[in-house]
């Protein structure tokens, strides 16, 4: 079974990995041998320290091999073809994991590949990032009738979470500027399992909410767009205010990288209900969720 997006999954697989998830921080020792002679690959074209660390950490606590390879060394798609690369991996290692630009080179890579192939982020999805977002909210409030909003870019994160949320249970508003709204067909797609708002009100989003949760303005392969975005997005910036608008013990959630006085003020991200770093913990348990998930 491979993990490239929650669109690709359903309900019972999402709440089953969060409740492995909360499990494997629970008792850590109870997964220790899992993956014994099994060897993880671990490949990244783009920067990261969240996925990598607690994805390597993760398969080496539960008695694995993790292999990590950065694109500089394979040239995914340059020296040689996604295919080519996915069939000569998958006869060394048991799992493939990748975090990619192009979420198609992910969908070419499983189906050339027999191994699991899981998605560390592509331009569509951020999934492992979700099961980590709603494990952590669920240390804060039952995850069923609760209300998530995210402000921001309409992105791979986004898309992820607002999936995830409503399967489990969670309302979802999300406040983006026009034209930077979640993709339509993950809209409809989340409005199939639950409640969810779309606005360009940012209050109107926060407005009662369990936690609030935003994600930089331009993500990895967007920087040219940065300055354009830094101007538009400005109203939809987690201040202490808007924090406040939701409700009265609501916590801030961010998938890190945080850039503070743009998408978050610098006393949010220092907010005693700021749970921005319990979430990247999470990351390492959900990692092990996914796994046995899959
Ligand atoms: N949240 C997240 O995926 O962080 P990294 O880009 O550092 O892996
Ligand atoms: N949306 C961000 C998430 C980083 C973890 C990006 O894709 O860069």
């Amino acid at each position: 079974m491979d993990f490239l997006t929650i669109a690709d999954t359903d309900p019972a697989a999402v709440e089953r990995m969060v409740r492995l998830a909360a499990s494997a921080k629970a008792e850590p020792a109870q997964y220790g041998d899992v993956l014994a002679g099994q060897t993880v690959g671990l490949f990244f074209m783009k920067p990261s320290t969240r996925t990598r660390v607690s994805s390597e950490v993760a398969v080496l606590q539960m008695g694995g091999n993790p292999l990590v390879l950065k694109d500089s060394e394979v040239g995914l798609g340059g020296r040689e073809s996604v295919a080519d690369v996915a069939r000569v991996l998958d006869r060394y290692l048991d799992v493939l994991a990748f975090r990619v630009f192009d979420h198609a080179d992910l969908v070419t890579l499983a189906d050339q590949a027999d191994a699991p192939v899981i998605n560390l982020l592509s331009d569509l999805e951020h999934p492992c990032q979700a099961i980590a977002d709603l494990q952590t909210l669920a240390e804060h409030v039952p995850l069923e009738g609760a209300t998530l909003a995210y402000l921001g870019d309409g992105n791979n994160v986004c898309h992820s979470l607002m999936l995830a949320a409503t399967m489990t249970g969670v309302s979802v508003r999300v406040a983006s500027p026009s034209g930077y709204e979640p993709s339509p067909a993950y809209v409809e797609r989340a409005r199939a399992y639950g409640e969810v708002l779309i606005t360009t009100d940012p209050a109107e989003a926060v407005d009662g909410a369990d936690a609030v949760y935003t994600d930089v303005w331009a993500s990895m392969g967007q920087e040219s767009e940065r300055a354009d975005r830094l101007a538009l997005f400005r109203p939809y910036s987690v201040t202490t205010d808007l924090l406040a608008a939701a409700k009265a013990d609501a916590i801030f959630l961010h998938c890190l990288p945080a850039h503070r006085g743009e998408e978050v003020a610098a006393q949010v991200m220092e907010h005693e209900r700021s749970r921005v770093f319990d979430q990247a913990e999470n990351r390492l348990h959900a990692f092990k969720g996914v796994l046995l998930g899959l």
